[in-house]
């Protein structure tokens, strides 16, 4: 046996063992591994080329061209491999982490309008209709506005009804109800007639329980001119309770007192759970108390710029809170205000 048949012969039992060891494996170690042995530079292929002085001169060059080939083939199967390997775990990992692109995606979180804001909003739109301007006036007033212009003087006992927050400033306190922007708007516009809804958060000094809360909105309605009668004041407060709450719903005025109107009274709608009967939302009277009104007191129109001689008006206040209450059966108003989203999201539509 020559020594060129002998190069020959391990070149080719060579080839044979590597090609089946190849075929064998399946990770990509294994792989990187084979490489080194049968393609690195110490593998017995790239020796042959190191031992070709161990053959006869002539038969060098096809020695070394069949080492060659052999080392290209081994490339070539090497290649092959790895990319059948790599086709392998693609698969296997598409079939175990299976990823269901019809999932839908997650929602994110949408905001919505506080109820308050969307009553608000309503009661706006429906005095709009008949002519009133919303008139934005401060929640941090005077004693001045919110009680001595309102014909409330300092140590008359009806302060008692409208306890509130005062400031370390003298004088200076958070406002009970929007009716100091009575005089405000009156003060801004005087002589001219007025026609305004008044909105905003008030405060008061209360315990606080299901049916009191120390913050809460309220919308006052001022009308002021000429010849304003009860008849208006009426007139416009049940057009407003039949656009709030259905063109059927009845409504009664019972006198009340509050110092800046005279006369002064509160409206009230039939209730709309019993209709009348009685139940437990009207407390077995029938009646639900909507709002506080009345015709604006000569001593107010004075404060305001208005010589009661000549100019009349009605006002009247109203608590959003409570209308949303009353729609929804919301049963404790501390709900309004204490952030909780559960309580809030069922209204965000
Ligand atoms: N300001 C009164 C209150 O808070 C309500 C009211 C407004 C009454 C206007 C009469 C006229 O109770």
């Amino acid at each position: 046996m020559s020594e060129k048949t002998n190069l020959i012969g391990e070149l080719e039992a060579l080839q044979k063992k590597a090609k089946k060891e190849l075929t064998a494996l399946d990770n990509p170690a294994a792989l990187q591994a084979w490489k080194r042995t049968y393609l690195g530079r110490s593998s017995p292929v790239m020796q042959i080329f190191k031992r070709l002085p161990e053959a006869p001169k002539e038969e060098r060059p096809k020695i070394g061209q069949f080492a060659n080939k052999i080392k290209n083939e081994l490339e070539a199967q090497f290649n092959k491999q790895e990319a059948a390997v790599h086709q392998q775990a693609l698969s296997a990992s598409l079939q175990q982490e299976k990823l269901d692109v019809t999932l839908p995606g997650r929602q994110p979180a949408r905001g919505g309008l506080h109820i308050a804001t969307q009553i608000l909003r309503e009661i706006y739109s429906i005095f709009a209709e008949m002519g009133f301007q919303i008139y934005r006036s401060p929640e941090v007033e005077s004693d001045a506005y919110n009680f001595e212009l309102l014909n409330i003087p300092a140590h008359h006992p009806a302060r008692d009804l409208w306890d509130t927050f005062f400031t370390t400033e003298e004088g200076i306190m958070l406002r009970t109800h929007t009716s100091p922007g009575q005089v405000r708007a009156m003060r801004d516009f005087a002589t001219e007639p007025i026609r305004v809804v008044l909105p905003g958060m008030c405060y008061r000094y209360e315990q606080t329980d299901a049916s009191h809360e120390f913050q809460f909105n309220q919308v006052e309605l001022l009308a002021i001119g000429k010849n304003i009668t009860f008849a208006d004041l009426k007139g416009t407060l049940e057009d407003f309770a039949k656009r709030m709450y259905g063109q059927n719903v009845r409504t009664r005025f019972r006198p009340s007192y509050f110092p800046f109107v005279e006369p002064g009274g509160e409206m009230d709608i039939e209730c709309f759970v019993c209709s009348g009967k009685g139940c437990s939302v009207c407390s077995r009277k029938g009646w639900l108390e909507i709002l506080g009104c009345g015709m604006v007191h000569p001593v107010v129109l004075r404060n305001g710029g208005y010589d009661p001689d000549v100019y009349s008006g009605f006002a009247a206040g109203l608590g959003p809170e409570r209308i949303a209450m009353l729609r929804y059966h919301i049963d404790d108003i501390r709900d309004f205000w204490a952030n909780d989203v559960r309580f809030l999201e069922q209204f965000s539509g």
